[in-house]
């Protein structure tokens, strides 16, 4: 039978995740994402009514499938970390059972088991804030939403990825070099994930052969990356430096992630794969 693959972190049809569901249904594989409960109904309705029709096309022609979308959020590992003011929001209150450790249960449930996990989230509250005005709260934050909710996700899906299976995230090259702009504790965000993807590289491969990567990748004019607010900047800076100078679509980061979930990286784990247009590589800008 082909792979099914679980994606948490889509919400519409612009950023990575959406690239890397597109990928792997074209490389075969059965379709399930993950969305965040206050986006849930717009992507919803977007795709039903067809709105995305046109990005869901595949290369032989024919439609990506989604069998099914669940709302999740993953700041939140059970029922009872969710503080009062969010269970009864109303956007929160229209769904259920959108907990990591709940989304985990019903995907059993429903499939019974998965082959591929993909992390594609990230939040930071002040992401706009330089490190030295950063708050605690913000901080953490920032660590619960885009480092902690991988480690969460990995642990509540891992009996039920099948032996062999793969997972992978995704991170910004600003977890090494200084990236001004990028605050609030997302630089250190992301060095926390990459540093976790090496060592539930070890755990997760000793116990059941799966394997853990992360793409760092280039910049993309994503929803998330809009709200940063110097997303334009960084995308001509890219241009104007990288060794290759083109535009870095979504469909590029997609397509490797999908070789790397696939037999085809059968050795690769505990890996940060660039796919930046080689950006990375620069010490000098031009
Ligand atoms: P995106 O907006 O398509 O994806 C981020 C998703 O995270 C959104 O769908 C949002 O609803 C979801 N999300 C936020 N908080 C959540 C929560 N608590 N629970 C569940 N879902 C939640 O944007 P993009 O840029 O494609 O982001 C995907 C990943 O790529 C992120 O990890 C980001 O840091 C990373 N990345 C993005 C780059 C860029 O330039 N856009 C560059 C390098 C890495």
């Amino acid at each position: 039978r082909g792979k099914r693959a679980f994606i948490a972190g889509v919400a519409d049809d612009n950023g990575y995740g959406w690239a890397i569901a597109k990928a792997l249904a074209a490389a075969g594989a059965e379709i399930l994402v993950g969305t965040w409960v206050p986006a849930l109904n717009i992507f919803e309705t977007s795709l039903r009514r067809g709105k995305f029709d046109e990005s869901r096309r595949l290369p032989n022609g024919s439609l990506m499938e989604i069998a099914k979308v669940y709302p999740l959020d993953a700041v939140f590992d059970s029922p009872e970390d969710v503080p009062e003011d969010i269970r009864t929001n109303k956007r929160y209150a229209s769904s259920s059972n959108w907990t990591v450790k709940e989304v985990a249960e019903s995907v059993k449930n429903d499939f019974g088991s998965i082959d591929i996990l993909v992390h594609s989230l990230a939040n930071g509250p002040e992401v706009t804030k330089p490190l030295l005005e950063t708050s605690r709260k913000g901080y953490l934050a920032a660590l619960s939403a885009s480092s902690y909710s991988y480690i969460s996700l990995f642990q509540h899906f891992f009996p039920i990825i099948n032996p062999g299976g793969a997972t992978i995230s995704l991170t910004y090259i600003a977890s090494e070099r200084i990236i001004p702009g990028y605050g609030g504790g997302m630089s250190s965000a992301k060095a926390a994930l990459e540093s976790d993807t090496k060592v539930l590289a070890f755990e997760a491969g000793r116990k059941k052969q799966i394997r853990v990567n992360t793409i760092s990748a280039g910049p993309l004019g994503s929803r998330a990356a809009k709200a940063i607010g110097f997303i334009e900047k960084m995308i001509e800076y890219s241009y104007v430096n990288a060794p290759l100078q083109k535009e870095l679509r979504a469909e590029e980061v997609g397509n490797a992630a999908a070789f790397l979930v696939s037999p085809l990286a059968s050795a690769v784990t505990g890996a940060v794969v660039y796919v930046d247009n080689g950006l990375n590589t620069m010490g000098l800008a031009t």
